[in-house]
C-alpha cells in the first residue's frame, strides 16, 4: 500500500450547492465550498468568535487560538470554507498530524491506536456555521467533504469530539458515519464524546440488542462503552436527547 502525504490533498477541491433557509426562512442561495488559504485567517476566527458569543452554555466549544487556525490552513490540516454571497459563511478543519509531536489534539492516543497509525490519522476538529444559515445540513456536509479529503491520503482513522450538551454537533457527526467510543475530558475539563470511524469498513452493529440511553446518564454510558458498546444514532424522545448504543457483531 502506497503512504500518501498530506501535500497531496487536492488544492483544487470544491463543492457547489443550493442553501434553502437563511435565518429560518425559505430561501435560495447558491453556495461554494473550497479549501481556504491562510489570508482567510481573521474571517475563520470571527466566525468561531460568534459561535462562543453565542454558546447556550459556556464549555460545549472549545475556545482555540490564533495559532490553532493558523496551523491547519496546509501542512498538519486544511481548513475547508463555504462561501455564498461573496462572504465566508462556514468553515470545517480537518487535522492531518504528522506523527506524535503534532502539538494539538491526539485522539489516537485517547482511541488506543496503535503508534503506526499516525500517519492514517484525520481529526474533524473545527467547525462552525453562520447563525443565520444554520439549518442547512453545512456540517452534516463539512463532515463528508473532509472525510472524502481524508480517503484521497490514506487517511482512514476518523477522529472527533463533541460536547453531549452539543446534540447539533454530534448528531451530525454520526449522521457522517462516526462512532461514539469513549468519553473523554478536553483540556481536563471539558467533557466531550470521542467519536471514531475507519474508513476501510466497520463492522455490522448487533441492533437487537441495542439499548438507549438519556446523554445526560454519563455513568450509564461510560460503563456500556467500558463493555464494547458504541453510540451510533441520537433519539429525541419528550425533548430529551438521547443517545442509542450498541455492540459490532464479531466477524
Ligand atoms: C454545530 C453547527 C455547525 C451545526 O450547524 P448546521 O450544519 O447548520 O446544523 P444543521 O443543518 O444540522 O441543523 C439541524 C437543526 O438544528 C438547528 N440548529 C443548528 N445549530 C443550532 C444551534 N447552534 N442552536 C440551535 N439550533 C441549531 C437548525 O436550525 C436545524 O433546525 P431544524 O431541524 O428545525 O431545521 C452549528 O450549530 C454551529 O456552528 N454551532 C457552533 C459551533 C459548534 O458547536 N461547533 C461544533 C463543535 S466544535
Amino acid at each position: 500500500m502506497s503512504c500518501s502525504s498530506p501535500d497531496e490533498i487536492p488544492a483544487d477541491f470544491h463543492r457547489i450547492g443550493l442553501l434553502t433557509r437563511r435565518s429560518g426562512q425559505p430561501v435560495q442561495v447558491p453556495f461554494r465550498a473550497r479549501l481556504l488559504k491562510p489570508t482567510a485567517l481573521a474571517e475563520v476566527q470571527d466566525i468561531h468568535q460568534e459561535a462562543l458569543r453565542r454558546l447556550p452554555e459556556p464549555g460545549l466549544v472549545r475556545a482555540d487560538s490564533e495559532a490553532f487556525f493558523a496551523h491547519h490552513f496546509s501542512g498538519e490540516g486544511r481548513t475547508l470554507g463555504v462561501f455564498a454571497e461573496d462572504r465566508l459563511i462556514a468553515y470545517g478543519i480537518l487535522g492531518l498530524p504528522a506523527g506524535p509531536d503534532y502539538r494539538y489534539d491526539r485522539f489516537l492516543e485517547d482511541l488506543g491506536l496503535p503508534a503506526g497509525e499516525w500517519p492514517r490519522m484525520a481529526q474533524l476538529i473545527g467547525v462552525a456555521v453562520r447563525p443565520e444559515w444554520r439549518g442547512n445540513s453545512l456540517h452534516r456536509r463539512l463532515c463528508e467533504w473532509r472525510l472524502e479529503l481524508a480517503h484521497t491520503v490514506h487517511r482512514w482513522q476518523i477522529a472527533a469530539v463533541s460536547a453531549p450538551g452539543n446534540p447539533c454537533s454530534w448528531r451530525n457527526l454520526l449522521a457522517a458515519g462516526l462512532r461514539v467510543k469513549g468519553i473523554k475530558l478536553l483540556g481536563g475539563q471539558q467533557l466531550r464524546y470521542l467519536l471514531h470511524a475507519d474508513l476501510r469498513g466497520a463492522p455490522p452493529l448487533d441492533s437487537a440488542g441495542a439499548v438507549t440511553v438519556e446523554v445526560s446518564a454519563m455513568t450509564e454510558q461510560r460503563r456500556l462503552l467500558a463493555t464494547g458498546y458504541w453510540g451510533y444514532a441520537a433519539v429525541v424522545a419528550q425533548n430529551v436527547p438521547q443517545l442509542r448504543y450498541a455492540r459490532p457483531l464479531p466477524p
